[in-house]
């Protein structure tokens, strides 16, 4: 791992050896991008860019007429000096002017990575774990300097990015646009992956072709949403999942966000990520700093499951926090989808006693346990329990579960409230909202106003009153709504664009705040399914309830797309019900298994009402989950077969030790003329023998990956096998 400046060269080569990233400083003043991929040694210039005296291209040094901004791949791009781009940044002075003109002025190295103050990261344990480079543009006449943060890991083939902008003058700035990062890629020749879809259908893999037009992806509903992902994949045009190359950006944010790709009109292919301009400004007084969230750049050589798997150990080991980044994620039950609203003590400690005798480990109740909540209509806001359906309290409810050998889960959606509650009543000025306007409602409840400090200490005071109270060991942080009305009565007038970011803010804050009171419960995130599953809720809430669609063919498809971006132990996933409740698919149990399995397995189901054959099986499943749970969730994941686009999927799973493999694969529907191809693993040791423990037969890992495997043919429509090998050695 090595950051130098090339002082004859002027040119910063970042690598750790598997991967380089190249930048140099032109003219003593503007940054221009030369590299970002496969390790190189050392860089000799052999990639400068060369220049042409252009029409329309300004020129900022007056003797060249060949140089000019908006030719140059840059790293850091401006408005208003000539390149006409999407620009990366626009600060405005207090008169009004945006004309800027940020130079390099200094550059220092940092061991280690530094924390970003109140947001997400990902994060060191060590400062020999990581390198930063520290690059200072500055604008002598605004008397302002904006950061360029570049982190490069000795253990992981990735870069963060972000940048911070210091107001060192006395007057205020207006930060309109403030990406987290910017990258100009030589060439046009590329396609863009976005992850699109909405509420029960998350996570569609989306390929398109860069083209003289821009390519915007983002998000404005107050959260990364299910509509969008922040995160983005410039790929050859040749890459697929396991070959070419394929640069992955994920912007570590959960709040409104923007990805640009933008064709130049020389060839060149500009990447930004970054919170979105739309919803975003920022006053910033003098003598200030602000930090903008931080961007995390993966380079792979080894097409899409290269990418994935550098996100995937990257944000499992440095983003993940607390005891649960390393512990067994326990099987849980979910009174949602067995009882909706109406759970009681009574029904509840029923359910609990047959989840016990199945092997359930962790016991969640879900909406409707606290006052008044018969339904959507009421109570968001007032966290207290209901003695109606609780008269010994959750607490007495949460001790049997643990005399049952059970752990006790919670669930709260913490940010909202419903008109029709006390906490309403009393600070209907503590919503979003804006004067002379009727807020706007959505699953009948109102979004708090997380700006406000007061709020965010109500939030935190009722969600530690019940942990405090119960023995409490994992909450479900639902948001179901998304934010409309963007205003607020705490901030003053000038500061209302702040709304977006600082609702962020004190979401993080708050969250900081409960991880560190509450180390040892486990969080998982939700909004109405996978409508907040990014990189910044990851590191407060390990795990994220990938989908309100539990029906096993949709979750196939949904988890397949998550996992670009997301380790299978983020997700949750559960059987439920046939006919499915939200598409009334029937499918067989082994399937609704074999599909939840790949993340981190739940039920949602009254188990009271199962066959005792069905039972049974639920039983064996749970044992077989716990002997291989391991594998799953600290495992390498690899996608073979793609369910969006296909009639089967299949991915196999590789334990750290490289000693166990589970290959899963399942065929949608079942078809007249059956096609069997063999399909290759991948992950395993070539010269190794593996033993398929079903029936005892070996196989090379050679042959495996390279010939590949069948399954025996089935006429029936959704059906799955999971195949586990055991590494025999050579
Ligand atoms: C949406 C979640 O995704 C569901 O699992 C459930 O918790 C409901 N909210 C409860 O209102």
């Amino acid at each position: 791992m090595e950051i130098t400046y090339n002082g004859q060269e002027h040119t910063f080569l970042i690598t750790n050896g598997r991967i380089s990233y190249v930048f140099s400083v032109e003219k003593n003043r503007y940054l221009a991008h030369r590299y970002f991929g496969r390790n190189i040694r050392n860089y000799h210039g052999g990639s400068k860019p060369y220049f042409y005296d252009r029409g329309f291209c300004s020129n900022p040094v007056p003797e060249d007429r060949t140089f000019s901004l908006d030719t140059l791949p840059r790293e850091y791009p401006d408005m208003n000096q000539g390149d006409f781009r999407s620009p990366a940044y626009v600060i405005q002075t207090e008169d009004g002017r945006r004309v800027t003109r940020f130079c390099y002025r200094n550059h220092r190295i940092i061991r280690g990575k530094p924390a970003l103050t109140g947001l997400p990261s990902v994060y060191t344990e060590d400062d020999e774990e990581a390198l930063t480079l520290c690059v200072e543009l500055e604008d002598q006449s605004m008397n302002a300097g904006i950061e360029l943060y570049y982190t490069i890991f000795r253990d992981y083939d990735a870069i963060c990015r972000h940048v911070e902008v210091v107001n060192r003058g006395e007057k205020e700035l207006y930060l309109e646009r403030l990406m987290s990062m910017s990258m100009d890629f030589a060439g046009t020749e590329y396609d863009v992956l976005t992850l699109t879809g909405g509420h029960m259908n998350e996570k569609n893999l989306n390929r398109k072709a860069v083209c003289g037009d821009s390519i915007i992806a983002g998000s404005i509903r107050g959260c990364s949403s299910p509509q969008a992902t922040p995160g983005i994949v410039l790929m050859e045009k040749e890459a697929g999942e396991h070959s070419g190359e394929v640069w992955g950006f994920q912007f570590v944010y959960s709040g409104d966000f923007q990805a640009v790709v933008q064709a130049g009109q020389y060839k060149s292919t500009r990447v930004q990520m970054g919170m979105n301009p739309l919803t975003f400004g920022w006053n910033l007084n003098g003598g200030e700093r602000f930090v903008c969230p931080e961007t995390v750049l993966v380079y792979s050589g080894q097409g899409l499951n290269g990418m994935s798997g550098t996100f995937h150990s990257l944000y499992r080991k440095r983003l993940c926090r607390g005891v649960y980044r390393e512990k067994e994620r326990p099987v849980l039950l979910n009174s949602w989808e067995a009882f909706e609203f109406h759970v009681d003590e009574e029904k509840c400690r029923t359910l609990a006693g047959e989840a016990a005798e199945l092997g359930i480990e962790l016991f969640v109740v879900d909406d409707g346990w606290f006052k008044n909540r018969r339904d959507d209509k009421k109570a968001l806001g007032d966290w207290i329990e209901d003695r109606e359906k609780f008269p010994d309290g959750i607490c007495r409810l949460a001790k049997d579960i643990r005399s049952m050998g059970m752990k006790t889960g919670i669930w709260f959606e913490p940010e909202m409230v419903s008109p029709n509650s006390d906490l309403y009543r009393s600070h209907p000025d503590w919503i979003i909202r804006s004067p002379g306007y009727e807020p706007v409602l959505s699953r009948y409840q109102y979004v708090l106003d997380l700006s406000n400090p007061k709020v965010c200490e109500y939030v935190i005071q009722s969600v530690e009153s019940v942990l405090n109270t119960a023995d409490i060991s994992y909450v479900k942080w639902d948001m179901n709504r998304h934010i409309t009305d963007l205003g607020s009565f705490y901030l003053e007038g000038k500061r209302q664009r702040e709304l977006s970011h600082r609702y962020m803010l004190g979401l993080y804050y708050i969250l900081e705040t409960l991880n560190q009171k509450f180390p040892e419960v486990l969080f998982e995130g939700c909004s109405s399914g996978g409508g907040r599953y990014d990189a910044g809720m990851l590191y407060y809430m390990p795990q994220t309830w990938a989908s309100d669609n539990s029906d096993a063919v949709c979750r196939m498809k949904i988890q397949y797309g998550t996992s670009l971006f997301f380790p299978p132990v983020t997700m949750g996933a559960h059987v439920s019900v046939s006919p499915n409740l939200q598409v009334g698919r029937r499918t067989p149990l082994s399937t609704r298994f074999a599909v939840a399995m790949s993340g981190n397995l739940g039920y949602e189901m009254d188990f009271c009402n199962l066959p005792e054959e069905e039972k049974e099986e639920i039983k064996k499943q749970i044992v077989f989950y716990k002997e291989i749970r391991e594998v799953i969730q600290k495992g390498r994941f690899y996608r073979l077969l793609n369910p969006q686009t296909g009639n089967m999927a299949a991915w196999n799973f590789v334990s750290g030790d490289e000693e166990t493999v589970i290959y899963c694969y399942y065929q949608i529907l079942s078809e007249a003329v059956q096609v069997n191809t063999p399909v290759k693993l991948k992950g395993l040791r070539e010269d190794c023998t593996y033993r398929l423990l079903r029936d005892g037969s070996c196989f090379g890992g050679d042959e495996l990956m390279y010939a590949g495997i069948t399954v025996e043919p089935v006429k029936e429509d959704f059906i799955s096998h999971v195949y586990v090998f055991k590494n025999e050695g050579r």
